[in-house]
Formats: structure tokens, sequence, C-alpha cells
């Protein structure tokens, strides 16, 4: 099975996410995962990659747009037959966070989500994150690598 980690980062610390939880996958058995940053990620980095897992800060409650946009550009050429799983950073106690954006889109683009959002908690606007939460996105790594290699 052939991964991607797409994410965005203002500050760094959704990048040191993102990368904990491809070290998570690859150790849970999923050894081709491209990790894409939305500045240097276009439509095609998506295809032929079954396993699409996006992550993004926070804002404003939601999703950055240029994110959305990509994103929504990619499934509607790239997105049939795929599997997904969502996360974000936001701060401590939100309830509301640009995962759950994140799992609207896909829903609508009938694209399943195999593991519950997950949610990374940051100190400030600039970090850092709470300590121990690297750590999680590991073993969230290694949770979505289990459900994507046994559906
Ligand atoms: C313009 C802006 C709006 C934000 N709005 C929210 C918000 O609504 N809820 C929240 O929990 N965090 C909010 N944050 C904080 C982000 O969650 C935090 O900056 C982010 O997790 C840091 O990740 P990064 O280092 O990858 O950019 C906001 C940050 C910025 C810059």
């Amino acid at each position: 099975m052939k991964a991607i980690v797409f994410y965005e980062s203002k500050h760094g610390n959704t990048e040191a996410i993102a990368e904990a939880i491809v070290r998570g996958m690859k150790d849970g058995g999923i050894e081709d995962v491209l990790l894409m940053k939305l500045k240097t990620a276009d439509e095609e980095d998506f295809k032929d990659r079954q396993l699409w897992v996006v992550g993004s800060p926070t804002h404003w409650g939601s999703t950055g747009f240029r994110l959305k946009t990509l994103l929504v550009n990619a499934l509607k050429y790239e997105g049939e037959g795929k599997k997904a799983a969502v996360f974000d950073t936001r701060y401590q106690d939100m309830n509301r966070g640009s995962a759950d954006k994140l799992v609207r889109i896909m829903a609508k683009w009938n694209v399943p989500v195999i593991t519950e959002p997950e949610h990374f908690t940051v100190q400030t606007i600039r970090g850092p994150l709470v300590e121990g939460e690297e750590k999680r996105a590991e073993e969230y790594g290694r949770k979505i690598a289990k459900a994507a290699l046994s559906a």
C-alpha cells in the first residue's frame, strides 16, 4: 500500500506531528509514505496512493483555504476508492478544529475515514507542542497503519 501524509504548517508544530505520524505508519508496516507539505504539493502527488492522511493547524476553527482547495481538487480527480485519516493541531480544550472540516470534506467525496480523527495540542499560537504529543502522533501513525492494512 502507498500512502501520502499531506499537511500544512505555519510554525512547524503540525510538521513535527506529520513527521511523527510517518514514523508510526512505517513502524506499523506501511513503507511507502510520501510526506508532502502544502507549499510544495500538487494534485499529482495523490495519484496512485491508496491512503491519504491529511492534517493542518486550526485557523479560525477550521482548515485553511489553500489546503482545502488543493484537497478538493485531488479528491475530484484522484479520490475514487481511496481511504483517509485526518488530524489537526489546536489549543487545549477546543471542541472545534481543522480535522472536523476535513472529515466533512472526505464524507462529501465518499472517501471513508478509517480512524477516529486525532487532535494534537499546542501551548501557544507558535507552539511548542504539549509534552508527549509527538509520541502520541507516532502511536496514531501505527493505529492508521493497522486500520489501513486490516481493511
Ligand atoms: C490566524 C490563526 C488563527 C487561529 N485560530 C485558532 C482557532 O480557532 N482554534 C485553535 O485551537 N487554534 C487556533 N490557532 C492556533 C493554531 O492552532 C496554532 O498556531 C497551530 O496549531 C500551530 O501549528 P503550526 O506550528 O503547524 O502552524 C490559530 C492560529 C492562527 C495563526
